[in-house]
């Protein structure tokens, strides 16, 4: 691509930090002329060799490419990068995919100074590690204006397999990347605990992974049942209550005290079943937990209102 200042139908790939690089390679592997921009010059020099062009500087970056997309590590960094007038000048037009993570609200602050300023705007979230960007089993979600999507979407597919456009609502990538993550999160703990349990017994927990395919039937019926209970919010079963899931964890949380093996996640998940017992779901099935999660939210809203009002007499 040549630095001249005629936008190309190129991609510009802001940010090449880990995910920035993966983003800028899968890309180039697609057929894709890609320019890349970094704070640190010598990590874009080091892409060359994979056929991605360091930009001299940003500025040369904005005007030559059409699609530009930045991976930072957060939405502030990219705020001291992209908002300046001078920017927002050379952004008019084009299209700003951002891969950085960050919190819907911010989200959508961001998609309104991007239709303020003219700039096709997309949120987007990579669902899995640098590795993967460009693989056939690599989910990456995007959200926001649907024309901007539309006129890049085969350059982005070069991304992943699994491309998913969630609607216009900007940040709908994010909330599904941060709801996700907190799962993944969660999966790994419980994994880790598993492992330090058998290991902590005598026995080597290599064998786990390889079990992981026999134990999905049970874990893939439950996000089933689970997702009909919630859609109901009623949580009447005939399989195990949450008095007998409370009985379970003591005991494996006890057990893991004898172990030696931290028994912290195992204590937040008994008490998170104790508070539903509290709320009357003992005698349901476990989705009833839900509703624990759900409680701390409408308390949140209740502190809320209740400060406006006390605020407002
Ligand atoms: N790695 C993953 O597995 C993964 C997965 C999904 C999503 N993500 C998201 O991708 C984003 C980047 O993550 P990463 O793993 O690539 O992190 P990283 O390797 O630490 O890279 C961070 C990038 O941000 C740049 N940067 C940071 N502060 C800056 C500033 N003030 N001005 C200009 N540039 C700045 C860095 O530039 P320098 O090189 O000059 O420091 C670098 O290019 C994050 O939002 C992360 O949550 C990462």
């Amino acid at each position: 691509m040549a630095q001249s200042s005629k936008q190309s139908d190129g991609v510009g790939v802001i940010g090449t930090g880990l995910m920035g690089s993966a983003i800028a390679r899968a890309l180039a592997r697609g057929g894709q002329e890609v320019m890349a921009w970094n704070r640190t010059m010598a990590k874009v020099e080091a892409l060359r060799s994979d056929g991605i062009e360091p930009a001299r500087s940003l500025n040369c970056l904005l005007e030559n490419c059409g699609l530009i997309i930045i991976c930072v590590s957060d939405y502030d960094s990219a705020a001291e990068l992209l908002f300046t007038a001078q920017v927002e000048q050379r952004l008019k037009g084009r299209v700003l995919v951002n891969h950085t993570t960050g919190v819907a609200p911010v989200v959508r602050k961001w998609a309104a100074w991007a239709a303020q300023n003219d700039i096709g705007y997309l949120d987007a979230a990579i669902m899995n590690y640098p590795k993967a960007v460009g693989r056939e089993d690599c989910l990456v979600l995007y959200s926001g204006c649907t024309a901007s999507y539309q006129r890049h979407s085969a350059q982005l597919a070069n991304l992943g397999g699994q491309v998913k456009y969630l609607g216009e609502d900007p940040a709908s990538a994010s909330c599904f990347d941060l709801g996700l993550m907190g799962f993944y999160y969660a999966t790994i703990l419980g994994f880790l605990q598993c492992a330090a349990s058998l290991s902590s017994e005598g026995i080597d927990p290599a064998i786990l992974p390889s079990m992981m395919p026999l134990f999905r039937p049970i874990i893939e019926d439950t996000f089933g049942i689970a997702n009909q209970m919630i859609s109901k919010r009623r949580y009447e079963g005939q399989q195990a209550t949450i008095d007998t899931h409370f009985a379970a964890l003591g005991f494996l949380r006890a057990r893991a005290a004898e172990e030696n093996v931290a028994s912290d996640l195992l204590a937040t998940l008994e008490n998170l079943l104790g508070a539903a017992i509290d709320i009357g779901y003992g005698a349901q099935e476990l989705p009833a937990v839900f509703e624990v999660f759900a409680a701390r939210k409408d308390k949140a809203a209740h502190r809320q209102t209740h400060h406006i009002i006390s605020k407002a007499v």
